[in-house]
């Protein structure tokens, strides 16, 4: 089974996903990192990210791999150089790139071959698993989505102001729903559930409930 939650940055994607990957025993994949790690790549060469050109001939030596919850980048883990606010900019500028997106949904479909997968990202149901047995669009207000992204970065001891972060998630937010390719939007077929006034708990108990009555119709 194919579970596929897509949505903007700060909805809580990440937090629901791997928790309901863990409830149902599935696998977790979290493309936005794949992004991340790609991003931090050309970055650490020196490769500026609108060089479509350089950027394509580089991707030969970029190797991503997920492993116990951790990203490797060419074997390195990459896990907690990937979240900063560079990168969230980065990974947003690099995944206009049409062959960085073809690199990145083959990769992730080669995942959704073999495992249960709870996919999170902007374009699961859309584009990478047309298929998936259960679409989630996760969606939550800039202002709250920008009040848990201050509180997030707070515990990790940066101080930044809510204007600043909510200016930033409303231009990624123009970014991702605006690029050519593989725009940020609900599948048709998605379902979308509003998490500003739901923890995410609830939303969990939600998205588990939705999928124990499609696995009860396959059976
Ligand atoms: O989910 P995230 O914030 O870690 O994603 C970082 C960036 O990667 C996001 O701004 C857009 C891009 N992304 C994408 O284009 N397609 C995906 N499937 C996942 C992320």
């Amino acid at each position: 089974m194919i579970i596929t939650i897509d949505g903007p940055a700060g909805a809580g994607k990440s937090t629901v996903s791997r928790e309901v990957a863990k409830r149902l025993g599935f696998l977790y994949l979290d493309t936005g990192a794949m992004y991340r790690a790609c991003a931090l790549f050309m970055l650490q060469k020196g490769i500026p990210l609108d060089n479509e050109e350089l950027i394509s001939s580089h991707l030969k030596d970029l190797n991503i791999k997920f492993k116990n919850g951790r990203i490797f980048l060419n074997g390195e883990d990459v896990s907690d150089k990937i979240r900063t606010p560079e990168i969230d900019l980065a990974a947003s500028d690099i995944s206009r790139i049409p062959s960085v997106r073809k690199k990145l949904t083959s990769i992730q479909r080669s995942i959704g071959e073999n495992s249960d997968l709870v996919a999170e990202g902007r374009d699961m149901g859309t584009v990478v698993f047309p298929n998936a047995d259960l679409k989630l669009f996760l969606t939550a207000s800039p202002e709250e989505r920008a009040k848990r992204r201050k509180k997030e970065l707070y515990k990790k001891g940066d101080i930044i102001s809510l204007d600043i972060i909510l200016h930033q998630i409303k231009k990624r937010d123009k970014a991702d729903t605006e690029r050519a390719i593989a725009p940020l939007k609900p599948a048709e077929d998605s379902i979308t559930l509003d998490s500003s006034n739901l923890s995410a708990e609830e939303v969990v108990k939600e998205i588990i409930k939705f999928a124990n009555s499609i696995d009860r119709r396959k059976r």
